[in-house]
Parts: C-alpha cells; structure tokens; sequence
C-alpha cells in the first residue's frame, strides 16, 4: 500500500520515478473496472504521459531546470488525474454532466499524498495547476509561480489534445469512439455564435458547443489562449490547423478563420522567447 505519512522532504535530485509508478497502478486499476471498454482511459493514459513530454519540453525551452523542470513533469503528467475517476463513475468526459475533472484530480492528488517529496510550496503549485488546467480564464488573484506552470500545463495540454483529434479524425466513422467526441451529434451544420468568438480572436463559448463541428471550431479557438512561442513555433511545425480544418465544412467563413488563425499563430511564432 502507498505509505501516506504526509512528511514534506527536501528535492535534492530531480527524480519523479515514484509518481510515474503510482501514476501505472492507479491507472491500471481504472483500466480493468472498464476492461470491456478500455479505449477512454488508455487514450487518457497516453495523453498523460505525452502532456508530460510536451511540458518538459516547453519548460526547457523557457529554460527552467532542476526541481522546476520535476514540479512540471509531475504536474503534466497528473494534470488529467481526475479523467479516471470521472470515466469509472460516470462513463463520460463531460464535465457539465458529470463532476469537473480538474477539481476531481486535484482531489485525487491530496487523498492519496503522491506529492509528498514535493515542498510544500511545490505541492500546492501543482494541485492548484492540475485544478485550473480547464478554466475558461485564470483567476486574477494567484501567484505568478502557481500561473506560470498552470500556463505551461494549459498549452502543453492543447498541444497533445490537438495531436488526439487530428488522429481521431484519421479513423473511419465505425471506428471513432464517440467518448472522444463528448457524444456529440454529427450533423452538417456549426454554430454561427461559435464561428463569431474565433473571428473575434477569443475562445469559443462551451455554450455555443452543440455539435461535432462546433467542437472542432472550439479547438481551433484555442490558438488565441496560448501563452508561449515555443507553443506556436510548435503548431506551425506540426501543421495542425490544416489538419484541424478537414473535418470542418469548406466554406468561404470557415476558409477565413482559419487564414486570420494561420497569420495570427505566425505572427506569435516570431515573438522572442
Ligand atoms: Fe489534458
């Protein structure tokens, strides 16, 4: 069993070996409750472990080291924690019937004390960065450590949920499982409201999410809520907004979007670090 003696130690290396190994056993148990359906949680597995390379990954680029660069890999690594619990519950990743995921997981990390070789500082950091990984907006009156990681761990994070639904998308319709979706319907048409926020450069509403297309326009709205060069520098390299673009229908306002989304990632892309 987990020894949960809450006894704060000193980082004097950087080693997360024992958070990736209570990271495998607790989710190798959420893995058998739905063994006859596995798909959710094993994708949510992998989209763990690649949050986690993809925050490494940005935090050496902003030059971050030592135990930094260990607060982010746990961080990415358990920012979904929440995911498993909510699936085994309620067999969906829709928060807005379920029970907020990022508040969940944060409620995983305190009951089960993994954090404990963390400073203290450190563990709030993180469990504070795992519960506002999903929030339309930051809240004003936190500190600049605690919204500096939550920002690498929120780019980070649409850069590998970029990376899931462009494959999705790869994968015939027999063969999408529909949880990735959020079950929403399929049909032709996308929300006029939706198309309006990414014109304005902004988000897009989840009240204006209805169906499949309005989800697809949601994540290409999540280009104006990225914070760092290297995340720009990153979609360009991958390609991801003509990738992104395919599932849409191809009329002259969606082409358009996606021409001011292109132009305004470049322009980012060139800021200095
Ligand atoms: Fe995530």
């Amino acid at each position: 069993m987990y020894n949960t003696d809450k006894v704060h130690k000193p980082m004097n290396s950087c080693s997360t070996r024992d958070i990736h190994s209570w990271f495998g056993q607790y989710t190798r148990q959420h893995l058998l409750r739905n063994r006859k359906d596995p798909y959710p949680v094993s994708m949510k597995i992998i989209h763990c472990q690649r949050v986690r390379r993809e925050a490494v990954l940005l935090g050496k680029a902003l030059n971050l080291e030592g135990p930094d660069l260990c607060v982010l890999e746990a961080a990415g690594l358990l920012h979904d924690i929440g995911r498993f619990q909510q699936y085994s519950r309620y067999k969906t990743f829709v928060d807005a019937i379920s029970a907020n995921h990022a508040e969940l997981g944060a409620q995983v990390l305190r009951d089960n004390v993994i954090l404990k070789k963390f400073s203290e500082e450190e563990e709030d950091r993180i469990i504070k960065a795992v519960s506002y990984h999903n929030r339309a907006t930051l809240p004003s009156n936190e500190s600049d450590d605690v919204l500096f990681l939550t920002r690498i761990i929120r780019d980070a994070d649409k850069l590998d949920i970029w990376r899931v639904f462009i494959d999705h998308n790869k994968l015939s319709k027999d063969e999408q499982n529909s949880t990735i979706d959020l079950d929403l319907p399929d049909t032709s048409v996308y929300s006029e409201k939706a198309l309006a926020d990414i014109m304005s450069q902004k988000i897009v509403d989840y009240r204006h999410v209805v169906n499949k297309n309005d989800f697809a326009l949601m994540r290409l709205g999540w280009v104006y809520d990225i914070n760092f060069t290297h995340t720009f520098k990153e979609i360009l390299k991958r390609n991801y907004l003509v990738s992104l673009k395919l599932p849409l229908p191809q009329n002259d306002k969606i082409k358009a979007a996606f021409k001011a989304a292109q132009s305004y990632v470049e322009k980012k892309a060139e800021v200095p670090l």
